[in-house]
């Protein structure tokens, strides 16, 4: 696998470090270039989508926020005295939660934790980490593995079957291509590109199914405004 040049980090620590002039750019397979804006990587809790604002009142116990990204939701359940661990895979966000005040942060892909927790969080579209549909049970088992008795996952993600319609509210969607979630994702930042990544959009019911078959219960907790919908899994 080719490394990535992290400049999703880059650009939180531009941001963290007052040297905010541009945001991100990103495009999909099936969508054109849109903005990322850098603020929104630094929300605070009434800045969040409901279903974030949902998911965090639901959290309990000892909870990790997996791609904690520059840190938002574990400050604010640090605030409530709700004891939090906070990873991500880049090395640039993993700093700027150190200096926003994440008290336990590691640079750590989640396949690599190993500790126990009673809530895990995937938030922003969760199952984008989890990359593609034939990944999706390994890492199902490995959150698993990490659930304390009575423990929960909540975790975020749409249908994005409608970025397959057309004007004419035909569908274009090629059903031999596979799996209609899953993107290659492109990312720029400053002029410079990205590696290409993968990054998987999970309808709720695919996700229930692939959550049976390893042995998990789901449940919707709440649809969004634009296809999306939190889910808890335990
Ligand atoms: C869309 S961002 C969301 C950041 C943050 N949760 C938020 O809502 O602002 C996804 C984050 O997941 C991280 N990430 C991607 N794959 C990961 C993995 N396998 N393990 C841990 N973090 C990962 C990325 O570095 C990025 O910070």
């Amino acid at each position: 696998m080719t490394m990535s040049k992290d400049l999703f980090g880059k650009a939180l620590l531009d941001y963290q470090n007052g040297n905010y002039s541009e945001d991100i750019i990103t495009s999909t397979n099936i969508s054109d270039e849109d903005e990322l804006p850098l603020p929104y990587l630094f929300r605070n809790y009434s800045e969040m989508p409901k279903l974030e604002q949902a998911a965090l009142k639901l959290a309990k116990g000892n909870v990790l926020d997996v791609g904690c990204g520059s840190g938002s939701h574990a400050l604010w359940l640090q605030e409530q005295n709700i004891k939090v661990k906070a990873i991500d895979s880049s090395e640039g966000a993993v700093e700027v939660a150190m200096k926003r005040g994440v008290l336990n942060v590691e640079l750590k892909p989640l396949l690599e934790e190993t500790e126990s927790f009673d809530t895990i969080l995937l938030l922003m579209n969760g199952t984008g980490i989890f990359q593609e549909l034939s990944e999706v049970a390994n890492y199902l088992k490995h959150l698993k593995s990490l659930l304390n008795p009575d423990g929960q996952i909540l975790i975020d993600s749409s249908d994005i079957s409608y970025m397959y319609e057309d004007e004419d509210g035909g569908m274009w969607l090629d059903l031999n291509q596979g799996y209609p979630g899953e993107l290659d994702y492109f990312l720029s930042y400053k002029g410079e590109k990205e590696v290409p990544m993968k990054w998987l959009y999970l309808d709720f019911k695919t996700l229930k199914t692939a959550c049976l078959t390893v042995g998990l219960k789901c449940e919707k907790v709440m649809d969004g405004e634009h296809f999306d919908y939190l889910a808890r899994i335990f």
